[in-house]
C-alpha cells in the first residue's frame, strides 16, 4: 500500500514509525513532514491545510490510505474532500470533527446526552458573560474560546477581574480571531487528568492504553500551558475501576450520541478526562491523536495499525482484536529555549544518532529540518525522546539518559515527567 500522512509533528512521526512496521506498507509519504520524518518517509512540500493540492497529490500518486493527523484539516473537511474523490482516508468527517472544533457543540452534546462534564453556560455577548461572572462570583472560573486556538483558548481565572479580562481579550480584542465569537464559561474542576485515545468506527469504541500529559512549561507544573512537555503511559491514576466507569458513562455514550446526531465519528477520538472527587468528567474532546500522547501510546501497540485503520474506514472495528504490550512508555519533550513564547530556529542538534545512543530509546522529531546534512531546530517543541520498558521508572530512566546525550543551544526540558500529578 501507498500511504500519505498529513502533518509535521512528533505525533505524525510516531504514527509513521508505527505504520511502517506493517507488512502492508510499501511506501509512505508525509506532507509536509520535517527533518527527522524525512528519514522514515518521503516528505512532500504541501501544507497540511492545502486540501486541494493534498487531494491532487493523493490522486496523482494512487495513494491507498491518507491519514489526516492534525485538527485543522480535519475540521476543514480534508477527509470529506478525499472521500469525494474515492480516496480512502482515516479521520473524522468535518461534521464529526466539530466535537473538537467547537466547545459549544461538545458541551451541548454532553448536556443533551447526560455525559459527565463541568457545569457551564454559553455566551455570544460579552456584556452578558461579564454579568454572569459577577453574579456567580466564584473563582477560579474557566473561560474557553469556542473554536480551535492552538491549545491556548482556555483561561483559568483566579480572580473575577481576570475572568472579565479573559472575556474581553477573547470576545472583544479577538485574541483567537473568530474562535472567540462564542465562549463557554465553566465550573473549575479538580483532580488528576487522564488522556484516553480511542479507536472508533462510529459504532464501536475501543479505548487505547491510557496516558498522562504534562502541559505546563516548567517543573512542578509551573509556567505557561504548552502543547505538552512530556507524557507517560499508562496513567497511574487510571485504575481498572475508573476505566470501566469511563467506558460505560463517557466513551460509549459519546459514540452513540454522535451517531444519533447524524455525525458518526470515525477515527481516533481523544477523551481529555479529569478524575474529580465526584467521578470522571470530560474536560475536552479532540478529534485526533494527542501530541505527545501518541508518542507513548503507539509504541505500546502490538496490532498492525494499517489493519486497524482499514477496519475503521470499513466500519468493522468490532471484528478486530487490538493488542498492547505490557509495561510502560515515557516521552520527554526537548523544546527550544523560550517556548511557548518566542524562540530561535535553525540551531544545530548534536548527539542525535537516531536514539540518543540509548538502546531501545526512540527519538520522534517534532520541529526539525535537515539542511546540508545537519539536523537543525525548526519549532517550539523540537524532539520527543521516548523509551519503553517493563516499568515506568525504567522507561523514564532510559528516556532521560537519551535526553542527556542530545543537545542544542537553549534546549529546555522538564526534569519531572511522570513524577507530578
Ligand atoms: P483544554 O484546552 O480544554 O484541554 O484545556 C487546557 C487545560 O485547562 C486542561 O488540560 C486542564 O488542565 C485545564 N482545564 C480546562 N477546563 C478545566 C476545568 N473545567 N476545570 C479545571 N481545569 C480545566
Ligand atoms: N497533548 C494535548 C493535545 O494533543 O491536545
Amino acid at each position: 500500500m501507498k500511504i500519505l500522512m498529513v502533518g509535521s509533528g512528533g505525533r505524525e512521526h510516531a504514527l509513521i514509525k508505527k505504520l511502517i512496521e506493517s507488512d502492508k506498507c510499501d511506501k509512505i509519504y508525509c506532507a509536509p513532514g520535517n527533518g527527522g520524518i524525512s528519514k522514515d518517509a518521503e516528505c512532500v512540500n504541501i501544507g497540511a491545510m492545502d486540501i486541494e493540492n493534498m487531494v491532487k497529490f493523493a490522486k496523482d500518486n494512487a495513494i491507498d490510505l491518507v491519514f489526516v493527523a492534525p485538527d485543522d484539516p480535519l475540521a476543514a473537511g480534508m477527509v470529506d474532500a478525499m472521500e469525494k474523490e474515492g480516496i480512502r482516508a482515516f479521520g473524522p468527517n468535518a461534521n464529526a470533527a466539530v466535537i473538537e472544533a467547537s466547545k459549544v457543540f461538545s458541551k451541548n452534546l454532553m448536556k443533551k446526552y447526560g455525559i459527565p462534564t463541568a457545569k457551564y453556560e454559553v455566551f455570544d455577548d460579552p456584556k452578558k458573560a461579564v454579568e454572569y461572572i459577577e453574579s456567580e462570583n466564584t473563582v477560579p472560573v474557566v473561560v474557553k474560546a469556542d473554536g480551535l486556538a492552538l491549545g491556548k483558548g482556555v483561561i483559568i481565572a483566579q480572580t473575577i477581574e481576570d475572568a472579565k479580562e479573559a472575556v474581553k481579550s477573547i470576545m472583544e480584542d479577538k485574541k483567537f480571531g473568530d474562535s472567540g465569537n462564542n465562549i463557554v464559561i465553566e465550573e473549575f474542576l479538580t483532580g488528576p487528568e487522564v488522556s484516553v485515545l480511542a479507536f472508533t468506527d462510529g459504532k464501536v469504541v475501543k479505548p487505547m492504553v491510557s496516558s498522562k500529559d504534562h502541559k505546563r512549561a516548567y517543573d512542578n507544573d509551573e509556567g505557561l500551558n504548552t502543547g505538552g512537555m512530556g507524557t507517560v503511559s499508562p496513567n497511574p491514576y487510571y485504575t481498572d475501576e475508573i476505566a470501566k466507569e469511563c467506558y460505560d458513562t463517557i466513551f460509549v455514550p459519546t459514540i452513540k450520541a454522535m451517531e444519533k446526531e447524524g455525525r458518526p465519528f470515525k477515527g481516533c477520538l481523544y477523551f481529555g478526562l479529569m478524575i474529580t472527587p465526584n467521578g470522571p468528567k470530560v474536560i475536552e474532546y479532540n478529534a485526533r491523536f494527542g501530541d505527545p500522547e501518541a508518542q507513548v501510546v503507539l509504541p505500546r501497540l502490538k496490532t498492525d495499525l494499517v489493519d486497524i485503520c482499514e477496519a475503521i474506514i470499513d466500519e468493522r472495528l468490532a471484528d478486530v482484536d487490538i493488542e498492547w504490550y505490557d509495561g510502560a512508555a515515557a516521552c520527554v519533550v526537548m523544546a527550544s529555549g523560550g517556548y511557548p513564547l518566542s524562540y530561535k530556529k535553525g540551531i544545530e542538534i548534536t548527539g542525535l544518532d537516531e536514539n540518543g545512543g540509548v538502546d531501545g530509546a526512540i527519538v520522534y522529531h517534532a520541529g526539525t529540518k535537515l539542511e546540508n546534512g545537519k539536523m537543525l531546530t525548526n519549532g517550539g517543541r523540537v524532539l520527543g525522546v521516548t523509551a519503553k520498558a517493563d516499568t515506568l521508572d525504567e522507561a523514564l530512566d532510559k528516556a532521560y539518559k537519551a535526553v542527556k546525550s542530545i543537545s542544542f543551544d537553549g534546549a529546555h526540558y522538564r526534569t519531572d515527567i511522570g513524577r507530578t500529578k
